[in-house]
């Protein structure tokens, strides 16, 4: 089937009670993988590119490579714009076919955030694009904030209500304790703050940061209203990580086709767990 807008996948699950699994890919080998699993999993699946990947890959093979896929599978899927920072680059990629995209003003003003948003929905809701946004700050590990500064930087939840009647986004990305990148330990999330979020915002919500989360806390979050979790940095590690062990015991190969497998399969497994952790097996209609 073509690709699809993520909204239908993200109101039928926050209808389930469970989430879509997105997954951040960066080229041929991991869509493939997401896609494979996703199919044997019967899931309906969202292929994230960021602009740093839009830069690597280019936006016309991004959605070359996804539309191919979507074309020749039998599950929903959907591809998107992750922390689309630039109104330009979310214009160009719902040009060239992404079916949803995320506004990142996260770091701007919150009267500034509500225009780049608006501007961004004006452009994507006639052409059936589903528009993804965040209020709040998700934090990258590497960033050193200071007990206040960190909760500052969390979504407050009657900002978040007045931000989705402002802006009228489909998605709300929120921020409640978890980050980019690895952690260094344990990550602490705010579930009384997800709960008044959920209460006063009728959209489906989105969690960032997944990787490393533990289950526990993530299917607590899918239970608060989390209706779509993002994977990037598990998928990374588990790649490098099969590479590097395939060249450990093959330092000869030069072989793509050979040293790309064990990583292919090193992903399937983590996009497995993350769908049924998800609850999203058998989504797929
Ligand atoms: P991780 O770095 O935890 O995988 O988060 C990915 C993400 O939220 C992409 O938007």
């Amino acid at each position: 089937m073509p690709l699809v807008s993520s909204k239908i996948m993200l109101t039928a699950a926050q209808r389930g009670h469970y989430a879509i699994a997105a997954f951040n890919i960066h080229n041929l080998e991991t869509l493939k993988a997401v896609v494979e699993t996703a199919r044997e999993e019967r899931a309906p699946v969202i292929l994230q590119a960021t602009p740093g990947t839009c830069r690597h890959a280019g936006v016309n093979f991004l959605h070359a490579m996804a539309k191919t896929a979507a074309l020749e599978a039998d599950i929903p899927i959907a591809l998107h714009l992750d922390h689309g920072d630039d109104v330009e680059l979310a214009f160009k990629c719902i040009d060239g076919g992404f079916t949803s995209i995320m506004v990142d003003g996260s770091k701007l003003p919150f009267e500034q955030n509500v225009e780049m948003v608006r501007k961004v929905i004006d452009y994507a809701r006639p052409r059936g694009v589903q528009v993804e946004a965040e209020l709040g700050r998700v934090g990258g590990v590497e960033e050193e904030l200071s007990v206040s500064e960190y909760e500052a930087a969390m979504t407050e939840p009657e900002k978040a209500a007045e931000y989705v009647e402002r802006t009228g986004v489909d998605s709300l990305a929120v921020a409640i304790g978890t980050a980019h990148g690895m952690y260094k330990g344990e990550p602490k999330l705010d579930f009384e703050r997800l709960e008044k979020i959920k209460n006063l915002v009728a959209v489906p919500l989105v969690l960032h940061g997944c990787s490393g989360v533990p289950d526990d806390m993530v299917k607590k979050a899918i239970t608060l209203g989390i209706c779509k979790i993002n994977i990037a940095t598990d998928i990374k590690i588990a790649f490098a990580g099969a590479l590097l062990d395939y060249f450990k015991d093959n330092p000869k190969e030069v072989d793509p086709r050979k040293y790309f497998k064990p990583a292919q399969d090193a992903v399937k497994d983590v996009v497995k767990s993350k769908i049924r952790l998800a609850g999203s097996c058998d989504k797929a209609v």
